[in-house]
């Protein structure tokens, strides 16, 4: 045998030497879910180790991730009913919690990236991304409330907007309301192929954000968010959001559209990131706690498949550990 592909495994040192794809938390986007008032730390029921948070505990979570070498957060806000209503206008509402706390962390910790969450369901008491009349989601009535939304998010201090929402046209709406309020450093983080998945459970359980069941509301977010079965349109909407002014491309979830995220990475030059969802977490969590499976190794090599796919940017809900796991030289 001339070839024997082993040779390059068979220490560590030369392991080390051949390793094509190296993932530091640099590339980690850390999701938080927030809350009004103080005093607050509640656990996620099907998201063990996450916490709907109020500022207070937000302020010591991230401090604590700072020096951690963890410094970028996407932060969605848990709405109480009283604040909902058909068109998510507490979304731009100046007295907003979730605007205001923005600009307290961004006060606390200026050195930080923080993210927001575009989009109505929140906000809406139907429970959709977007404004629901007649049993429909009406496209462009949205977008004029997103764009309110953006505006008021970049000026409580958001670095990067991130709309959630799978209107059609919406971040070139944002991006010239953005440019003519004069934010024109505020990025946009598009939600480009962000599919009708079953794997966003434990986040709707988190936010209690999920389609409300009645007559005339979609049970479902088929009409906006893509088909699983679907690929090539995912290059539609990456042609579209890069011409329309986005940051970032986002695949959204990322273990079971590993193909998406590796196709977005082939074609454009925009970073991709990849959104680890819930539900993906979830499931490495409860096998983990079956004892099934190895937490500090399952957990790794899943961000590692991700960002190997071509993710840049991974968000994820093992970013602390995995930065945890990084500072302590464990990985
Ligand atoms: C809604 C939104 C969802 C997630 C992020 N933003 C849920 C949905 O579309 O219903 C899911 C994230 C996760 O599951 O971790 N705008």
């Amino acid at each position: 045998m001339l070839r024997r592909p082993r040779r390059n495994r068979q220490s560590d040192a030369i392991r080390k030497l051949t390793t094509e794809t190296h993932l530091s938390s640099d590339h980690l986007i850390y999701p938080l879910f927030v809350v009004d008032g103080a005093g607050t730390k509640e656990e996620v029921s099907s998201l063990p180790g996450n916490f709907r948070m109020s500022l207070d505990y937000v302020l010591r979570e991230i401090e604590e991730c700072v020096s951690l070498g963890l410094d970028r957060f996407i932060l969605f806000p848990a709405i109480p009913d009283e604040y909902k209503d058909k068109t998510g206008t507490y979304g731009y509402d100046p007295n907003n919690f979730y605007l205001r706390m923005a600009t307290k962390i961004k006060e606390e910790f200026p050195e930080v990236c923080l993210i927001s969450d575009v989009a109505l369901d929140p906000y809406n008491i139907d429970g959709h991304d977007g404004i629901v009349r007649d049993g429909k989601i009406l496209n462009d009535e949205t977008i004029l409330q997103l764009c309110k939304m953006s505006i008021a998010q970049a000026a409580a201090g958001f670095d990067i907007l991130g709309p959630s929402d799978m209107m059609d046209g919406r971040v070139m709406a944002i991006r010239q309301d953005l440019d003519t309020a004069g934010y024109k450093n505020v990025g946009i983080m598009a939600y480009t192929a962000k599919y009708a998945s079953a794997f966003y459970g434990p986040f709707r359980d988190a936010l209690d954000s999920a389609p409300v069941e009645g007559e005339n509301i979609p049970k479902d977010k088929k009409t906006y968010q893509m088909n699983p079965a679907n690929k090539r349109e995912a290059l539609i909407e990456a042609e579209l959001d890069t011409q329309e002014g986005a940051d970032f491309l986002m695949v959204k979830p990322a273990l079971n559209y590993l193909d998406v995220i590796h196709l977005l990475k082939e074609n454009f030059e925009l970073p991709i990131a990849a959104y680890h969802v819930s539900g993906e977490c979830a499931m490495l969590i409860a096998a983990c706690q079956k004892g099934w499976l190895n937490y500090e190794q399952a957990m790794p090599e899943t961000l590692l498949s991700i960002h190997r796919a071509g993710a840049d940017a991974i968000l994820t809900y093992f970013a602390k550990d995995y930065a945890k796991l990084q500072k302590f030289g464990k990985l």
